[in-house]
């Protein structure tokens, strides 16, 4: 683990953890613990909704931090977390040096993100990086994404994963029109596709046009238009100009010499006033496992992720799925910290006790009495990017994703209201909406209201929700 990891208690990000063992090492592992070495877990039998309730825990708020590769991600959140002394300065230093040493000075924040050597070497990320910060109200959790066209799947599992979204974009010259033409609006139409509503433009990179005003609105206008017409409403979407490897006007607000026209808030502030997370707890059990990997010797097995929804405890016998092998939860971490219990809306590390199993990043974890079921065809309403027929195409949900094909274009639907609008269309036009029937190759653990994203040869096609 590095120091910035241990500063944040960010357990439930791997990254970076030399004794992470390979999928093949994990089972190996596995193995190796027999039916009989498994140990008996005590539940407490606690009332968990009751206990959330005497807790009296802060607000709760997830936010994926999105937008074109190289726009300034990373460092904007290394800043954040250093200006808020989440990361402290030694930390940083060494970070300054070790990467001035390998050519990659400017990277020193993004590396409080980007914890392992192929990132840090290349010079971008490749997985969710999941961190923590506090403010009075609200306990909040990033979750950095990378921008880089090859790694969307990965974005879209830390998209799923978010109540709101933070859109970098860097405003110097050329770059936020690359943006356009590459992955700024396709995250953005992701993210709204699976259900984020809020959006927070961060205008990044700031000082790299001597904080032009005229460059700011340019950008605002071009952003609003298209975000528009990606079904965000005006109310819900903010723009905060920033400057994240100088710090300015993300924690601090910028100097009045360096951009007289601008009163508005920081990026902490407008974060602040995000609505906190409708916490689903009197719902079945559902947490979508985001990593799977060995927290300490005695724990082999341990999982990270979102309870979606419902709670768990110690003591917990869950089941898996697809696999629907269970196991026992020994103990947990809930947002960091070791706990008894946990509740939707917290981000968790659950060390199990199983005899043998297949876990893998995407699998579901329920309980046995209201488990999840594996479905192998099922309708959706998406909304197209690209044009759709009845074609091959890879499901995602979440960080899980299978083959399977379009076999029927059902109808195409007005947006305002759903209403159907023409049956059995021979083609879905982008941007257009439609119900859609798809059938997999293999079973997958499915049910409404699911976000799902099709992809095809590389391509986000379209997203939207199991019915
Ligand atoms: P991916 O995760 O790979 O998509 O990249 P990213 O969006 O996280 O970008 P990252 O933070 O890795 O930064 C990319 C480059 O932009 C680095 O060289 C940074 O130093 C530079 N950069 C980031 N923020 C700023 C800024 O505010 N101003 C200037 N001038 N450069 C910045
Ligand atoms: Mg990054």
């Amino acid at each position: 683990m590095n120091d910035a990891d241990q500063c944040s208690g960010a357990k439930s990000n791997g990254k970076g953890k030399p004794s992470t063992p390979t999928p093949n090492g994990l089972a190996q592992d596995v193995s190796n613990l027999g039916l009989q070495d498994v140990p008996k877990v005590k539940s407490k039998n606690l009332n968990v909704v009751e206990e959330f309730g005497k807790a009296k825990m802060k607000d709760a708020v997830s936010f994926v931090v999105v937008g074109h590769v190289d726009h300034g991600k990373s460092t904007l959140m290394g800043r954040l977390l250093y200006d808020l002394r989440v990361v402290d300065e030694k930390t940083v230093d060494k970070l300054r040096r070790d990467s001035k040493k390998i050519g990659k000075g400017s990277f020193a924040l993004a590396w409080v993100m980007d914890a392992t050597s192929d990132e840090r070497e290349r010079g971008v990320t490749v997985d969710i990086a999941t961190k923590y910060f506090e403010t009075e109200k609200t306990r909040f959790t990033i979750l950095d994404a990378p921008g880089h066209q090859d790694f969307i799947p990965n974005m879209i599992s830390g998209a799923s994963q978010a109540d709101l979204a933070v859109l970098v974009i860097d405003a110097s010259t050329n770059s936020f029109e690359a943006g356009l033409r590459g992955q700024t609006k396709e995250h953005a139409m992701l993210v709204r596709s699976m259900g984020v509503q809020r959006l927070i433009v961060a205008v990044n990179k700031m000082d790299a046009c001597e904080w032009s005003q005229d460059r700011f609105k340019e950008i605002q206008q071009q952003m609003t238009a298209f975000l528009a017409s990606a079904n965000f409403s005006s109310k819900s979407v903010s723009f905060v100009p920033c400057a994240g490897l100088t710090g300015d006007n993300v924690v601090v607000p910028v100097d009045s010499a360096k951009a007289p026209w601008y009163k508005g808030s920081t990026l902490i502030q407008e974060l602040d006033h995000a609505e906190p997370t409708k916490r689903l707890l009197e719902k079945p059990l559902r947490m979508t496992i985001s990593e799977v990997f060995s927290s300490s010797p005695n724990n082999p097995i341990s999982v990270s992720g979102k309870v979606d929804a419902g709670s768990l405890q110690v003591g917990d016998k869950v089941k898996i799925l697809p696999s629907g092998e269970t196991a026992v939860i020994k103990s947990l971490d809930a947002d960091g910290q070791p706990a008894d219990w946990a509740v939707a809306g917290q981000i968790v590390v659950l060390n199990l006790a199983l005899g043998e199993l297949h876990l893998k990043h995407g699998d579901i974890i329920c309980h046995e009495k209201d488990a999840l079921k594996n479905v192998k065809e099922f309708t959706a309403k998406i909304l197209s990017f690209e044009h759709i027929m009845p074609m091959y195409v890879d499901v995602h949900r979440g960080p899980m994703h299978a083959p399977g094909k379009i076999i029927r274009l059902v109808a195409t639907l007005n947006k305002a209201d759903g209403e159907v609008a023409k049956k059995r269309p021979k083609v879905i036009q982008p941007g257009v909406a439609a119900r859609v029937v798809i059938e997999l190759d293999e079973e997958m653990p499915l049910e409404a209201p699911n976000k799902i994203v099709l992809r095809a040869d590389g391509r986000s096609v379209a997203a939207g929700l199991i019915e």
